[in-house]
């Protein structure tokens, strides 16, 4: 499984980018909004930090296909790593069939069911992304999609459409993921963070400092 990093926040996705773990970034409208700033020049300025894919989200008060294919095709003219990322609707699928005609890569989200998921592949879409923590907050547990979507696409035989987990809210979050089959996780700075810790880790650098500042000094 690879890393996606979910935020439109430079300063985390540098420092991800910067670790080598992610290989792409996620974005959405509520994150973009967090932001405050200008949606092109953001998005332009990710895809400068990082070499892979990007998704940026369809305004969220576009509904109509029609409308959605034309910010597509604009998102997608901001850097060739631009994916364009469409809501799972009757409307969103007509637009990711349309964008997926020309040649433009899509990522659908709001799935929360693998019905969903496999609507989007057949629709044409490159990336679905299952809301995993959402489901969890409702009391359904998330993990469970994941392993249904994974195990009906590998059924089907015949779909490229890759699975990011989206929706990540702590570590175990992504060991599930990764357990379950998906090919992505996108996941926020504080849990790539987060990951990084284990109290016999931390112990462990700061018996090391002690014993070796007790012969050699600082
Ligand atoms: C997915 O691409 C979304 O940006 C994101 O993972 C949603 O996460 P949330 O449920 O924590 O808002």
């Amino acid at each position: 499984m690879r890393f996606f990093i979910d935020t439109a926040n430079v300063e985390d996705i540098k420092k991800a980018n910067d670790m080598g773990v992610i290989c792409g970034v996620t974005t959405n409208p509520s994150l973009i909004a967090k932001e405050g700033r200008d949606f092109k020049e953001v998005i332009a300025e990710i895809a400068s930090i990082v070499d892979g894919p990007i998704s940026g989200e369809v305004k969220a008060t576009t509904t109509d296909a029609e409308g959605m294919i034309a910010e597509g095709r604009e998102i997608a003219k901001i850097h060739p790593n631009m994916v364009v990322k469409i809501p799972m609707t009757v409307e969103g699928l007509k637009a990711c069939k349309a964008l997926t005609a020309e040649g433009i890569k899509t990522n659908v989200t709001l799935v929360f069911t693998a019905n969903q998921a496999l609507l989007a592949a057949r629709a044409g879409a490159t990336y679905v992304s299952p809301f995993l923590g959402r489901l969890d907050d409702i009391s359904v547990r998330g993990t469970e999609l994941i392993e249904e979507i994974a195990e009906m696409f590998a059924a089907a035989g015949d779909i490229d459409t890759q699975i990011i987990c989206a929706s990540v809210r702590n570590p175990m979050h992504v060991t599930e993921c990764a357990l379950a089959g998906a090919d992505i996780a996108t996941v926020p700075y504080k849990v790539i963070e987060q990951m990084t810790h284990h109290p016999l880790t931390d112990a462990g650098i700061a018996k090391f400092q002690a014993d070796y500042k007790a012969v050699f000094g600082e």
